[in-house]
């Protein structure tokens, strides 16, 4: 078997379902990972020499499935609580699975992607309705420029290209000419809580890393901080970057201060909010209040991949003024020059799969009041792992979930909260994240944290622990079990540390 060809198509068609039944089973399975290597194990097995002569594709099979699935962390087992993005959602493997065999390229229209194009248009204007940015009437969408957005390969990559077009809108002319003035190219951030593909991105675009970071409280900006800073630094900079939902305690931003505070300071100030979580807020409208602001923003990053059960990797940059992705368009004759191919607007990327499709299957089978649903229920498991961290004595909960982040730090026996060992509590819940990973029953994620509430020690850099509510498949049995299993580990590291 080499290429689908009518006489071996039965076969080839009986080898793929029962691949999907094998995914299927790993998706359902309870544990995060069935076996368990360390990564220079891990090596050693799999990277190995090409052969000389080939295998049949069976035996191929037989070893992705024996060896290196049972190695992959699932996480949409209900044990994987550090992380929401499950690839679960039915509508959404079947979108994605149809993608892999239509085998369209987005780069063009015409020739390459004749529906496909249209499919990721809807797609990207019924984000854009989600988040209040307004759409053209679908008959006067004449070409990529009337849509307002692109989908990307993640968030990082839909930063990126806000960083271009914060880049393009404070020096005109700056892709063809080069960065003439990178003084100029500053952006804001909030201290300690910021993402660093934005970051990475004014690297990439030759900017230099030129962060300016604000002071928080409660994981959002220190407003008199910011107004002062924009006051400071008045024609250095090129953006500010607000989080719907930064990175570790998924809070929120201010969205219509920070908005209003830096028109006042520079209306010229590219506004670009980063709601890759955010974009929870839009399916409720229990959480819509949380975006108000956002639609005055200049550009909206979103990562569905995320918080819509949608499998890897989609994500999208939205603009408020469809027409300004013009700043950031290549031309080329080659194939994509017509009015509708998403290459001329696609920074970074050439060939371009149809990873929207996931999402359109997504977002029709639950329509807005599944989403609304699929909200309202990770809202209650988010509210029974808050209560639970509550109720137990030795944790400590570090935020106010603005969505479906609760993050917790374990606190050892007879621990002075007036002043604390902050050290020796970092040590442990260190241990403690160590332990889960070496183990691979449970899943939590962990990250540095500035205790901006002060429920611990004002400022403080932590090493809290993060639970997220997103998958549906968590019982409250099973936050009671990691929640047993967390203190059990903590009360022995608290021996030996
Ligand atoms: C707030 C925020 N922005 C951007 C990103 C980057 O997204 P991706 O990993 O999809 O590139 C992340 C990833 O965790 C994030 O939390």
């Amino acid at each position: 078997m080499v290429l689908i060809t009518p006489e071996n198509r039965d076969e080839t068609v009986e080898l793929l379902t029962r691949l999907v039944g094998i995914g299927a089973d790993f998706k359902l399975g309870d544990g995060v990972a069935q076996r368990r290597l360390n990564p220079h194990q891990v090596r050693d097995l799999l990277v190995t020499e090409l052969p000389k002569e080939g295998r049949e594709v069976d035996s191929v099979v037989r070893d992705l499935v024996r060896h290196i699935l049972p190695l992959c962390n699932n996480e949409a087992s209900p044990r994987f609580l550090g992380f929401g993005h499950t690839g679960a959602d039915v509508a959404a493997l079947a979108g994605g699975l149809l993608a892999l065999f239509a085998q369209q390229n987005l780069i063009n229209q015409s020739f390459a992607a004749p529906s496909a194009t249209f499919t990721e248009i809807a797609v990207l204007r019924w984000l854009r309705d989600l988040l209040g940015y307004p759409n053209p009437l679908v008959g006067d969408v004449a070409s990529v420029w009337d849509v307002g957005g692109v989908t990307t390969y993640g968030g990082t990559g839909s930063n990126a290209v806000a960083m271009l077009l914060a880049r393009e809108n404070a020096a005109p002319g700056t892709l063809h000419d080069g960065v003439r003035e990178p003084e100029r190219m500053h952006i804001v951030v909030p201290a300690g809580i910021g993402h660093y593909s934005v970051k990475s991105a004014l690297e990439w675009i030759g900017v230099g890393g030129r962060i300016i970071e604000v002071p928080t409280r409660g994981y959002r900006y220190d407003l008199a901080a910011l107004e002062r800073i924009l006051a400071e630094n008045k024609g250095r900079i090129m953006s500010v970057v607000a989080y719907t939902g930064d990175s570790r305690t998924h809070t929120v931003e201010n969205l219509r201060a920070v908005h209003d505070l830096t028109r006042a300071a520079d209306p010229r100030i590219w506004l670009h909010s980063d709601a890759c979580w955010g974009l929870m807020c839009a399916f409720t409208d229990e959480l819509a209040d949380k975006l108000d602001g956002i639609a005055d923003f200049d550009s909206i990053t979103v990562d569905p991949h995320k918080v819509m059960d949608i499998p890897y990797a989609m994500s999208a940059l939205l603009v408020r003024e469809p027409a300004a992705l013009r700043m950031v368009s290549s031309y080329s004759d080659l194939i994509m020059q017509e009015d509708y191919a998403f290459g001329q607007v696609t920074p970074f990327i050439g060939t371009k799969e149809w990873s929207s499709l996931k999402l359109w299957a997504m977002m029709l089978a639950h329509g807005r009041d599944g989403l609304a649903e699929m909200m309202r229920k990770r809202l209650i498991t988010t509210r029974t792992f808050a209560g639970l961290v509550d109720a137990s004595p030795r944790l400590l909960r570090l935020n106010d979930p603005d969505m479906t982040a609760v993050v917790f730090l374990y606190l050892p026996e007879g621990a002075d909260r007036a002043r604390p060992d902050v050290e020796r509590i970092n040590a442990i819940n260190k241990g403690i994240h160590q332990r889960i990973l070496d183990e691979g029953r449970w899943h939590f994620h962990q990250f540095s944290l500035p205790d901006d509430t002060g429920r611990l020690a004002q400022d403080a850099v932590l090493h809290p622990l993060r639970f997220m509510g997103n998958n549906q498949r968590i019982t409250e049995a099973h936050m009671r079990d990691a929640l047993d299993y967390i203190n059990g580990i903590g009360r022995q590291l608290e021996t030996t540390q």
